[in-house]
């Protein structure tokens, strides 16, 4: 028997804003919950070779097996992205890809309901091209509805750039800095060497999680 919530984080820095952020919304739930790090696992996405047709099973012999089992076994879940290079992280997508062979006929991921949760650090674009966030939050909710779940809601939150924190910042010429904060901008006043999860969204947070348990217990 799984847990009512499964919370997953395609976030690979150690207690990133994303996955403490995941990790809220799942405590304030008050229910049964794991959280999954994507990182830590081995995963590699879908080889479209529809082996899973009447397995509903991939025959890929990584953890994406386990994890779809459990992602199958869950009523809810809280997933959690960032945006490198302009959209959804790799190992999120991975995992919605690998999630494909619960799908077919039967859909068993029908029904499921779901809150994402997206960490961003460059929020603006001035080409008027779709932002990071937009096309991540794209992609999510088109997923969602392929699959037949219920999204329950969203938050977007600020993330910390690498190039704000690798100590180059304020001299390197390639930093995100200089692209998002303009050329003659340092980390100091940019203030975002430290971003952190702000009380107001950290209550936002703990609102979905009791939404979520109230969609899952019927209690309001
Ligand atoms: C290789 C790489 C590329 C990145 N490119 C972008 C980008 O194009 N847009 C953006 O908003 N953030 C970009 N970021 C920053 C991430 O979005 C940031 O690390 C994210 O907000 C996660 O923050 P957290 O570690 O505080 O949870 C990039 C990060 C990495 C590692």
């Amino acid at each position: 028997m799984g847990v009512q919530v499964l919370g997953i984080s395609g976030s690979p820095v150690p207690n990133s804003n994303t996955d403490r952020t995941v990790r809220h919304i799942l405590a304030s739930t008050g229910l049964e919950t794991e959280f999954i790090k994507l990182s830590t696992l081995e995963l590699v996405p879908c080889r479209a070779c529809l082996c899973c047709l009447d397995a509903d099973a991939c025959p890929v012999n990584d953890d994406g097996r386990r994890l779809a089992t459990q992602f199958a076994e869950a009523d809810a879940f809280v997933l959690g992205a960032y945006t490198p290079c302009g959209s959804l992280d790799a190992r999120t997508k991975t995992f919605m890809e690998r999630m494909y062979c619960l799908r077919h006929r039967k859909g068993l991921n029908r029904g499921k309901i779901g809150v994402t949760v997206i960490t961003t650090a460059i929020s603006g674009d001035t080409s008027g091209e779709p932002t990071a966030v937009q096309l991540a939050s794209a992609q999510l909710r088109s997923w969602m509805a392929e699959e037949g779940m219920t999204p329950l809601g969203a938050l977007v939150l600020h993330g910390n750039v690498p190039c704000f924190r690798c100590g180059h910042g304020d001299a390197c010429d390639m930093s995100g800095l200089k692209v998002s904060e303009g050329a003659q901008d340092i980390v100091r006043s940019a203030g975002l060497e430290d971003a952190e999860p702000s009380p107001e969204l950290l209550e936002k947070a703990a609102d979905l999680g009791r939404a979520l348990r109230n969609a899952l217990t019927g209690e309001s």
